[in-house]
């Protein structure tokens, strides 16, 4: 009944991903430079009001379904509870929920479940320190385990673990898969695409499903992956003789690059600049932030909401021979 965010392929975006700050207290190396991204000023930055008007126009004018915060890193917004909270209260029946490393989440999470945060994405590489501290450029392994285990305290379900596929981690797959089966976190292996800010990728030298499947199968027995969801970018595959949470235990994999999912994509993106995004990979944006500042009515953001997911380009196209990488990288854009 409300007409959403669709676009000339025929997809509609239900699924709105925020990006709120360019901050992050680590510096992987997938992602962000040594340096970190260059700060955006305080004025640039939408605010936590004008976050969840936004949030309440693609909920009640957009048909939006589920709300997702990124960054950067989420907690380093020091009014996320706030922006949690108003975001909720206007979001109707649509989840909350955030994608975050963890640091800091230990002092937080309750509070944020209590502003009304569903759901929690953690990212998590390896549980060998020294890799890790190496991968992210920052020794801060013990901090991450605090947060997963106050998300755990806090009761957040689902609680999912998000792994990017690194050639330097992949030895350690395992022992992260039987860690995540341990501690009782549905893990979800991602390959990595070309959003280094570095420019490092390379796609002969990517860690791919396949090979990750080699890995994990010398010490554990997966079976058949079935999909679900086709909007889903994970394929689920059992672990054969073990269970989580009362069901039988499953591990992601998330192929974004040999089996990707753009054709049944749904989401719509807004940069922490309040720019929307349609496509990952796509660097031709709207800006927001000037109508949510110049008096524009709900009803002028949701029209040009709408015109900017038309525009959303087929996929990323990274496979194709004369792929370009966006100009942003993976922590300015949100991931
Ligand atoms: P769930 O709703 O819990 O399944 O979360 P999600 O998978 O949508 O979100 P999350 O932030 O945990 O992202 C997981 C991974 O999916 C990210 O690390 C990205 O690598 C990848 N990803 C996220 N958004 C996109 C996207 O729009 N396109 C593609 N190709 N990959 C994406
Ligand atoms: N490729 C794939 N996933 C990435 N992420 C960050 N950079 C990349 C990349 N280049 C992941 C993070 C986090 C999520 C938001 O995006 O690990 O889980
Ligand atoms: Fe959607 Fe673009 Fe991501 Fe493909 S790359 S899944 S089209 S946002």
């Amino acid at each position: 009944d409300v007409p959403g965010l669709i676009d000339t392929f025929g997809r509609v975006a239900r699924d709105l991903r925020i990006s709120i700050t360019e901050k992050c207290s680590l510096r992987c190396t997938y992602c962000m430079p040594e340096q970190g991204l260059p700060a955006i000023a305080r004025e640039d930055l939408l605010s936590a009001s004008e976050i969840a008007r936004l949030v309440g126009i693609a909920v009640r004018d957009l048909g939006v379904h589920d709300i997702r915060f990124t960054g950067g890193e989420p907690l380093m917004r020091a009014d996320l509870v706030e922006i949690i909270r108003l975001s909720s209260a206007v979001a109707g029946d649509a989840s909350i929920s955030m994608t975050t490393n963890g640091i800091g989440l230990d002092h937080r999470v309750r509070e944020l479940v209590a502003a009304g945060l569903t759901r929690l994405n953690i990212s998590l590489d390896t549980v060998d320190r020294d890799h890790f501290a190496r991968l992210t450029r920052r020794d801060r392994l013990p901090a991450v385990f605090a947060g997963i285990q106050a998300a755990k305290e806090a009761g957040v379900t689902p609680l999912k673990i998000n792994a990017v596929l690194m050639r330097d981690t992949l030895a350690g797959a395992a022992d992260l898969l039987d860690w995540s089966l341990a501690n009782g976190v549905r893990l979800r292996f991602i390959e990595q695409m070309p959003l280094d800010a570095d420019e490092a990728w390379a796609r002969d030298n990517m860690v791919d499903a396949a090979e990750l499947l080699d890995v994990l199968g010398a010490r554990f027995s997966l079976s058949q992956p079935h999909r679900e969801d086709p909007s889903a970018p994970a394929e689920e595959w059992i672990v054969d003789g073990y269970s989580l949470n009362g069901g039988p235990a499953t591990v992601g994999i998330i192929a974004s690059v040999t089996r990707s999912f753009c054709e049944a994509c749904d989401r719509t993106r807004v940069t922490a600049e309040g720019t929307v995004r349609s496509c990952l990979f796509g660097d031709d944006e709207t800006d927001l932030r000037g109508l949510l500042r110049d008096g524009s009515s709900d009803e002028t953001i949701a029209d040009w909401w709408r015109a900017a997911m038309w525009g959303k380009q087929a996929g990323h196209g990274i496979n194709a021979a004369d792929f370009i990488r966006p100009l942003r990288s993976m922590g300015a854009i949100g991931g």
